[in-house]
């Protein structure tokens, strides 16, 4: 039977390029002749009915938006039995044939409960983090790189000026690839992830010191909040070596902003390869870049892959930061 009708979501942490996924979505769908609806605030709009109808000048303006226009939100109700009835019979009520939903394996792992009630779902990696083993790229982490890179720039000009170790804190969750690759860009001494953790302390402090006979006088260490340490790192920092060491915990503004262009042309092609997903009958799928193509997988095996970290990056730091 022909598509007549989907939803689309964003659920999860927001990501800049969410928007755009939306606005391709909608754009797709209308253009294919099937009708579409925005279901807010995640899966909490499927249990409360909020659901609008949007047409091709609802998504208007919002391509360089960050956030989502459509709200997001972790939804713990619809990780029991009887949430996810309520959202099936709610889906039904509403003729949705089909869902595109819009997040991080947490929001997948809801497609998948969805698909195997005979929902036909479709999900796009949409997170910061870049954290989701399927896809080797995730929208929104562009935009995040670039506004930690540039904060970390602004961080190195104060610590130069007063001789200082800065030990910023980025995002990531429990992956390190935010704090891998900006601390790549802006020339960190040290990088510190989840994934590499039998680094202690003394480790940095001796590279710290061993710089310093170089002639460098002030230091940025980048730590990926996965880490867990990074006041304690600081503090130690401060009382082995000579250096007046303040931190920096980056935070949420990391999440905001317009999105680059890297995030809005991701965003629109994998919008696109999703609604062409479910017009072709998919059931439970979830768009991917693999290898620079955009490309879908299998829920199931996608919640199954797991992320490779890059050591090879992470090996050129160790060479490159002295
Ligand atoms: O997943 C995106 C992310 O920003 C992580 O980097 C971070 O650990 C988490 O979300 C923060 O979540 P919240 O917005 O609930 O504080």
């Amino acid at each position: 039977m022909k598509l007549q009708k989907i939803g689309v979501l964003t659920s999860g942490g927001d990501a800049p390029g969410m928007n755009a996924a939306i606005r391709s979505v909608v754009r797709t769908a209308i253009f294919n002749n099937i009708e579409v609806v925005g279901i807010k605030r995640g899966y909490n709009g499927l249990l409360n009915s909020d659901i609008i109808p949007l047409n091709i000048r609802d998504v208007s303006d919002i391509i360089h938006r960050g956030g989502t226009s459509l709200f997001t939100a972790r939804c713990l109700e619809f990780k029991t039995e009887e949430g996810i009835n309520k959202v099936v019979e709610n889906l039904k009520a509403n003729n949705i044939d089909g869902l595109v939903v819009i997040g991080g394996d947490g929001t997948f792992r809801g497609a998948r409960d969805l698909s195997k009630r005979g929902i036909k779902c479709v999900g796009i990696p949409a997170t910061i983090d870049n954290d989701i083993g399927c896809s080797d790229y995730t929208i929104g982490f562009d935009t995040a790189l670039n506004t930690a890179m540039e904060m970390i720039d602004k961080l190195r000009d104060t610590a130069q000026s007063h001789d200082r170790c800065t030990v910023v804190e980025v995002m990531g969750h429990r992956a390190g690839y935010i704090a891998l690759e900006t601390g790549i860009a802006c020339g960190a001494t040290f990088i510190i992830v989840p994934e590499i953790p039998n680094i202690n302390n003394n480790d940095i402090v001796n590279k710290i010191k061993e710089i310093q006979q170089t002639g460098k006088k002030h230091f940025i260490i980048v730590v990926g909040e996965g880490y867990g340490k990074t006041n304690e790192l600081a503090q130690y920092i401060s009382e082995k070596t000579s250096l007046e060491t303040r931190v920096a915990v980056l935070g949420h503004v990391q999440r905001g902003g317009s999105p680059s262009v890297r995030d809005r042309v991701t965003a629109t092609e994998m919008g696109n390869i999703a609604v062409k997903l479910l017009m072709n009958e998919e059931k439970s799928k979830v768009v991917v870049e693999k290898n620079g193509k955009i490309t879908s997988m299998d829920i199931e095996t996608a919640l199954d892959t797991p992320k490779q970290f890059n050591i090879e990056l992470y090996n050129i730091e160790q060479q490159v930061s002295l």
